[in-house]
């Protein structure tokens, strides 16, 4: 089957991102990436039940923690920790991103992958304080420049630099000149280590999917090293047919 169906055979809520739940270990990595501090106001967007919330106040003594989710259950249950820990500064709003305020935000985390919302929170983003940081996973804003990367995590500083292309963003994204094999699975490795629990049975299969994707992409746009298919891709697009009845090759155009 095409990976698409495959996609599509999953929950819906796994698929969306609305049941996924950074573990600890990314929140503390990405905190040390932004240099978070006491001078900073953080705001989690789509924070689920407000874990990164509270490490920012906790580990790191941020002036203020707020996190924003649309789903009410989570925010409840942010609340109920909120009380239980009876911390100071700290706070849930249970509204859609796209309509809530956050003007005096220094650091902002912003994992989402909805083209539509992302679009819309750009506009949104670049209202924001001069040196006000943006952190993405994975890709940074569409269309333009990450000022900071530790794959995958990237930082957008307010205001934005604009790129020229999409080419443009991908090598900036890989510090590369072009993408092999290496690169690709390396970069892919990064981030199903990131944003998995430690020991996950399945990491090697997200690890192959991930490679496949960024290579595929990077083929496509015409920064892919070399003319040719490298043979560890070819094997590895063979696996996943053969042994998971999942088809890749027909996304490159
Ligand atoms: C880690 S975020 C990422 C999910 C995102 N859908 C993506 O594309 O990757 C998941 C959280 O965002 C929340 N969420 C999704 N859409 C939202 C919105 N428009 N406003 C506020 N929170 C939202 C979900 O309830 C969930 O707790």
């Amino acid at each position: 089957m095409k990976i698409e169906e495959y996609l599509q055979s999953l929950p819906r809520k796994i698929i969306s991102g609305d049941d996924v739940q950074l573990p600890t270990h990314a929140f503390l990595d990405i905190f040390k990436f932004v240099k978070i501090n006491e001078n900073d106001v953080f705001y989690h967007l789509g924070c689920g039940n407000g874990a990164g919330v509270f490490i920012a106040k906790e580990e790191f003594n941020v002036k203020k923690s707020v996190g924003i989710d649309l789903d009410r259950e989570k925010i409840t249950e942010a609340k109920k920790t909120l009380a239980e820990k009876k911390m100071q500064n700290c706070h849930f709003v249970n509204e859609d991103i796209l309509y809530s305020k956050f003007d005096d935000a220094t650091v902002v985390l912003f994992w989402f992958t909805d083209e539509k919302i992302i679009e819309k929170m750009i506009e949104k983003f670049k209202q924001l304080k001069k040196g006000c940081k943006i952190i993405t996973i994975w890709g940074p804003l569409l269309g333009f420049l990450p000022d900071k990367v530790n794959f995958p995590y990237i930082i957008n500083e307010v205001p934005f630099r604009e790129a020229k292309d999409l080419q443009e963003q991908l090598l900036a994204v890989f510090d590369k000149r072009c993408i092999d094999f290496v690169t690709a699975w390396e970069y892919a490795e990064r981030y199903t280590k990131a944003i998995s629990v430690p020991q996950s049975e399945n990491d090697r299969f997200l690890t192959i999917i991930q490679s496949l994707i960024i290579w595929i992409n990077a083929k496509n746009l015409g920064v892919a090293c070399g003319g040719k298919m490298p043979p560890a891709i070819k094997n590895y697009i063979g696996i996943l047919r053969n042994f998971f009845n999942i088809e890749v090759e027909h996304l490159l155009k």
